[in-house]
């Protein structure tokens, strides 16, 4: 039996859904790879501003459907700031409260929008704290501890209902390269990739799957020695992506290859991009950027024409004090110009 506010509840989610439109595949082509053809999936579009309005929802939806989420249920989340926002939106939607736990770096602009919510920030020092911090304030609080990092990968329905990889594929139906030579994301609970990877298995098609991984994470050691119990001392420098540890939500046998980007590389790719969109983008994306571009070149070499298909997974407005700031990137990043003068030649 479904109790009415749980009813009402989905159906205001389903409502929130059936008023969204769905993001937008950007084309480009760069004068150094005539022949292929790039596409960035616009994330940032979403109302909460990031790939993360999706799996928030879908996270809602699971504690609903899973009876964890009830009328009044304090909900609890481990962030570095993207997906607390988005899910700050739905809180708000459902009239619950909502604590983030997130590292103290977090970006300054994320910690205003999840207020704007009527949400709650909670700092922790290191972000490998986030996880027991907001399980022990879950329990304090009779809460509900979302736990995108092991629930991402499944909360979504990775066979369709217009999940990221089937619109992907549906926009790229008239194109002139229609299937993806690859697929490029970066990871931070994998549960793009593990949608992504999933999606492409069910579907039969020829993409590869290509994960980035920034300094500082465990992913990519992972995927090569699948050592569950690795960990890596210093956070990521990469907001949303590369973790300390291996979280329960990557799926590593969906993925075909992972590349390591240095982090000032993806910083570099973020300013090179900016005059070809005509606008700002996260870091993630300059990470996931710089990852398209070396298997452009080793597609160039190998004289194949096709396309990339890569996600632009949150706008730069939410980091003009941090990878917006030279001095920032001077102090935190170092030095980009090696990496710049790279991007230059394209
Ligand atoms: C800005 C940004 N990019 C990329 C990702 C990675 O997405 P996923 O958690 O699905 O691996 C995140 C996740 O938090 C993010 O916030």
């Amino acid at each position: 039996m479904t109790a009415p506010w749980v009813k009402q509840a989905i159906s205001e989610i389903q409502s929130d859904f059936q008023r969204s439109a769905d993001t937008h595949l950007i084309r480009f082509q760069l004068p150094a790879f005539p022949d292929i053809f790039f596409y960035l999936k616009d994330e940032s579009t979403h109302p909460s501003g990031s790939l993360k309005h999706r799996l928030a929802r879908s996270l809602f939806l699971y504690g609903l459907c899973n009876g964890w989420i009830k009328q009044g249920t304090p909900i609890i989340e481990a962030s570095s700031g993207s997906t607390a926002v988005s899910e700050a939106y739905f809180a708000r939607l459902l009239g619950l409260p909502f604590i983030a736990v997130m590292p103290e770096c977090t970006a300054k602009r994320k910690i205003e929008q999840i207020t704007f919510y009527g949400g709650r920030c909670h700092f922790v020092g290191h972000s490998a704290m986030i996880y027991h911090e907001a399980k022990a304030l879950a329990r304090e609080l009779s809460g509900h501890y979302m736990d995108q990092f092991t629930y991402a990968e499944r909360a979504t329905d990775w066979r369709g209902n217009n999940n990221i990889a089937e619109s992907i594929f549906r926009q790229m139906a008239r194109e002139p390269c229609a299937e993806p030579d690859y697929i490029v994301m970066s990871a931070g609970t994998g549960g793009t990739s593990a949608t992504l990877g999933r999606y492409i298995r069910y579907q039969g098609h020829d993409t590869r799957l290509v994960v980035v991984d920034p300094e500082n994470s465990v992913f990519s050691d992972y995927f090569h020695h699948r050592d569950a119990s690795l960990t890596a001392a210093l956070a990521s420098r990469i907001e949303g992506i590369g973790r300390p540890r291996v979280e329960p939500s990557f799926i590593a046998d969906v993925i075909d290859e992972m590349i390591q980007v240095p982090d000032a590389a993806s910083i570099a790719t973020l300013y090179w991009l900016e005059p070809i969109l005509g606008r700002r983008v996260g870091a993630s994306t300059g990470t996931n950027m710089w990852g398209a571009l070396q298997l452009a070149n080793r597609m160039r070499a190998e004289g194949r024409q096709g396309s990339i298909v890569t996600l632009l997974c949150d706008g730069g407005e939410r980091y003009q004090d941090t990878y917006y700031r030279p001095e920032w990137v001077h102090e935190h990043i170092g030095d980009l110009a090696p990496w710049s003068e790279i991007l230059e030649t394209l």
